[in-house]
């Protein structure tokens, strides 16, 4: 178990790198991210952070649904994805202020999912 969340761990670190450098691409250079490397790797990397996920809470033998912080935890992973499409997305063209802001809400709710898998615990304001 402690090599899964060692990758577990190592996929969180290369996922917010990558998003946070797409987001400034995103907004200043976005022909940098027309390849087929920005376009096929973060999705690898992200199945890989969802699957060493899946395989510790089955590896524990926990019941999601008993655990308030990884109910929290996906229900964030939710939003986090939203915010990320509405950031990155290539649909619709939307302003650079919408991008900019979704953006950085999408990193405010990954710091959340990271304190809350540190200290197993929802309401992360008890902790500070
Ligand atoms: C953006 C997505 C995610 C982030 C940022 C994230 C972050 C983290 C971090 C930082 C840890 C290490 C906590 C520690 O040091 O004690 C961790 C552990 C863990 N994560 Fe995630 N995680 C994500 C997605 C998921 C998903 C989708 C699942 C389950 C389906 C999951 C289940 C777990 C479990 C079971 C542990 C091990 C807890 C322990 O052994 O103490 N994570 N996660």
């Amino acid at each position: 178990m402690p090599t899964l969340k060692f990758f577990h761990v190592i996929f969180v670190t290369l996922s917010v790198s990558g998003f946070f450098l797409r987001g400034v691409l995103r907004l200043s250079a976005p022909d940098m991210l027309d390849n087929r490397f920005a376009r096929t790797v973060p999705h690898v990397n992200d199945t890989l952070l969802l699957v060493t996920g899946i395989a510790l809470v089955a590896g524990y033998g926990w019941n999601p649904f008993h655990h308030p912080w990884l109910e929290a935890k996906l229900a964030a992973l939710l939003v986090y994805i939203g915010l990320g499409s509405i950031a990155l997305g290539r649909r619709g063209e939307r302003s650079r202020r919408i991008r900019a802001a979704a953006w950085l809400a999408a990193l405010a709710v990954f710091a959340y999912i990271v304190v809350v898998a540190i200290y197993k615990t929802p309401r992360i304001w008890l902790v500070f």
